[in-house]
């Protein structure tokens, strides 16, 4: 299966596409962890604005798209049947991925803009395995240690409200009207994603079975 999943940031992507990703054994292809994986390479050769991954992101802007792009389609070269999480963000994007595959499903978790704020302020992230966790939401056992792996739990660089606001404002002009191409194409699945996460995964599977 060929399965994209959009929202904002902080609707629950990583949370969900990781699980979609096992549920269905398909690879988990996330941009945003590649990213921040590569975030010192060197991308001026590209004849970028800055000189590295990093200084996008600790803005909350988008990474070039010749990077991106470069990104995906390698991974999706690798890969059989993929989730694809935080990809594609604009419309020139989203025009570059139906160049290089085609999608079973696209869903879009629809989270209003105060909860993301929360989730991701209170986010916490491992610093280890990566697994998130939130302060009210979803709690480890002890207080800065995670559960799965028990590494130090630390805040996002860009979960700064500051930033967090920047992301927002980036996702609503650049990347709503990606969502909306692929609403009026009829292609997109809608998911109610304020509910908790067990319940928001039910209904992302329901959604992937039927399609
Ligand atoms: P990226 O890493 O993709 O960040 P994002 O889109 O901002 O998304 P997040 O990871 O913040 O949120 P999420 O939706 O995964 O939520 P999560 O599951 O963690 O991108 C970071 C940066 O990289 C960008 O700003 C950009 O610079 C660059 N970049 C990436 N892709 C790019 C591209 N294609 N083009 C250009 N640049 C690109 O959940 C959030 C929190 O909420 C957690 O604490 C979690 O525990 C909690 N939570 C989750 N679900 C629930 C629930 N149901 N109820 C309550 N709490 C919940
Ligand atoms: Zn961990």
């Amino acid at each position: 299966k060929h399965i994209l999943l959009l929202g904002a940031p902080g609707a629950g992507k990583g949370t969900q596409s990781k699980r979609l990703a096992a549920e269905f054994d398909l690879e988990h292809v996330t941009t945003g962890d590649a990213l921040r994986a590569n975030k010192d390479m060197d991308i001026s050769y590209m004849d970028t604005e800055f000189d590295t991954p990093r200084a996008y992101m600790e803005a909350g802007e988008l990474v070039p798209d010749a990077v991106v792009n470069e990104i995906v389609k390698t991974a999706l070269s690798q890969a059989d049947g993929y989730v694809l999480d935080g990809y594609p963000r604009n419309l020139d994007q989203a025009e570059y991925l139906s160049e290089i595959t085609d999608l079973d499903a696209a869903l879009f978790l629809d989270v209003n803009e105060e909860e993301l704020v929360d989730r991701l302020t209170g986010r916490r992230v491992c610093s280890e395995c990566g697994t998130s966790f939130h302060v009210e939401f979803s709690p480890p056992a002890e207080e800065g240690v995670c559960d799965a792996c028990g590494g130090e739990l630390v805040q996002r660089d860009d979960d700064s409200e500051d930033t967090v606001r920047e992301r927002l404002r980036v996702y609503y002009e650049n990347t709503e009207p990606v969502v909306e191409h692929y609403r009026e194409r009829g292609e997109l699945v809608e998911i109610d994603g304020e509910g908790t996460p067990d319940e928001v995964f039910d209904e992302i599977v329901d959604a992937v079975d039927d399609e």
